[in-house]
C-alpha cells in the first residue's frame, strides 16, 4: 500500500481521506503539478514549483508551503515510496467550507500529495509511434493555469481514445495549441518548431527542457505559431510530458506523418533525450 502525504502527515493511503465540503471536490477549485522523480532526485523541482506558484497566484491561492517544506515533503514521500521512476502528483485546494462559488474567509488549504511508479509506455509505442487525431480546442482562455478542474481535457482525450488513438492535439482559431494532456513539437523543412508560450498552452517542464536540449546541440528550433496546415504537412510530429517524455506521433486523422515512422529528427532527440536522463538515473 503505497504512503500518501495530507496536510502535514504521511499515511497509508487507505488511510488518507478528505471531507465531502472541500472546493477541490465540490468545486474543481485547485491546483496541480506533476513532477517525476528520477533515481530518487525530483526533476527541475525549482521550475515546477515556480509554475506552481504561477497557478496559485491565478487563483488567488497562497502558497501554503515554503520551497524548502516543499522539498522536504516530496523527498520523504519519495523515500516511502521508492522506485527508480516516480511521478508526483501534488495538489493544493481552497480547503473545506460551505458551498459557495466565491472564495469563503480564512480557510485552510487542503494539500495532498502521492508518488506513483510511472506507467512505462509499451516499446512498441515508443518505437512505431502513436496515433492522434485533431479536435477543437473547447477549453477556457487560461489554459496556463494547471487546474485541477480537467473535465475538457477529460472529455478531449476520451474523444481520442474511443477512435482508437493515444492523443487529441488541439487546434484553437487555426493553430495547433498543445494535446489533451502534453506539448505538441513539429518538424517543418527540418526545423523543429512548437507554439509559444500563452494563455492557450500550459508551459510544459519537458517542453522547455526539449527546446534546452535541441539548442545546447545545435539543432534548428523555434517557438513559432504552428498552422493546423503546418501541422497536417509537418514532416514530424512530437507530443511531450513528463510521463511521455518524447513520443513521435505517426499517424494523424487517420493519414500517415512523413513516412509513418518515428522520424530522424525524433530519433536524434531520443537518443539526447535518453543520454541526458540516464545521466540524472546515475547520478
Ligand atoms: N500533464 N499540457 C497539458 C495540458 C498537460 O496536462 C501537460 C502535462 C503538459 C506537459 O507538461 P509537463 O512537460 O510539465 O509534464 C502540457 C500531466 C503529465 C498530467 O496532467 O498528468
Amino acid at each position: 500500500m503505497s504512503v500518501v502525504y495530507l496536510n502535514g502527515e504521511f499515511l497509508t493511503a487507505e488511510k488518507a481521506t478528505v471531507s465531502v465540503f472541500d472546493r477541490g471536490f465540490l468545486l474543481g477549485d485547485g491546483v496541480y503539478e506533476v513532477i517525476p522523480a528520477f533515481g530518487g532526485c525530483l526533476f527541475r523541482l525549482g521550475a515546477h514549483l515556480d509554475r506552481l506558484q504561477n497557478s496559485l497566484d491565478a487563483i488567488g491561492l497562497q502558497n501554503p508551503l515554503t520551497f524548502e517544506h516543499w522539498e522536504n515533503t516530496l523527498n520523504q514521500l519519495i523515500a516511502e515510496n521508492s522506485h527508480p521512476q516516480l511521478s508526483i502528483y501534488l495538489q493544493v485546494t481552497r480547503g473545506v467550507a460551505v458551498r459557495d462559488h466565491a472564495f469563503p474567509a480564512d480557510i485552510k488549504p487542503s494539500i495532498f500529495a502521492m508518488a506513483n511508479p510511472i506507467q512505462k509506455l509499451a516499446e512498441s509505442d515508443f518505437q512505431n509511434g502513436v496515433g492522434a487525431i485533431t479536435l477543437l480546442d473547447n477549453r477556457w482562455q487560461r489554459c496556463d493555469i494547471k487546474a485541477i478542474s480537467l473535465l475538457p481535457n477529460v472529455l478531449l482525450r476520451q474523444q481520442a481514445v474511443e477512435q482508437g488513438v493515444a492523443e487529441a492535439i488541439l487546434i484553437r482559431d487555426g493553430n495547433v495549441t498543445e494535446g489533451s494532456a502534453s506539448n505538441v513539437f513539429v518538424v517543418l523543412n527540418g526545423k523543429i518548431i512548437t507554439p509559444p508560450k500563452s494563455q492557450y498552452i500550459l508551459p510544459g517542464i519537458t517542453r522547455d527542457l526539449v527546446l534546452e536540449l535541441a539548442i545546447a546541440n545545435n539543432m534548428n528550433c523555434a517557438e513559432e505559431i504552428i498552422t493546423q496546415d503546418m501541422l497536417l504537412s509537418a514532416e514530424e510530429v512530437w507530443l511531450t510530458s513528463s510521463t511521455k517524455e518524447v513520443l513521435a506521433v505517426t499517424k494523424l486523422d487517420d493519414k500517415a506523418v512523413g513516412s509513418g515512422k518515428p522520424g530522424p529528427v525524433w530519433q536524434v532527440m531520443t537518443d539526447i533525450y535518453r543520454e541526458y536522463k540516464n545521466g540524472l538515473l546515475n547520478h
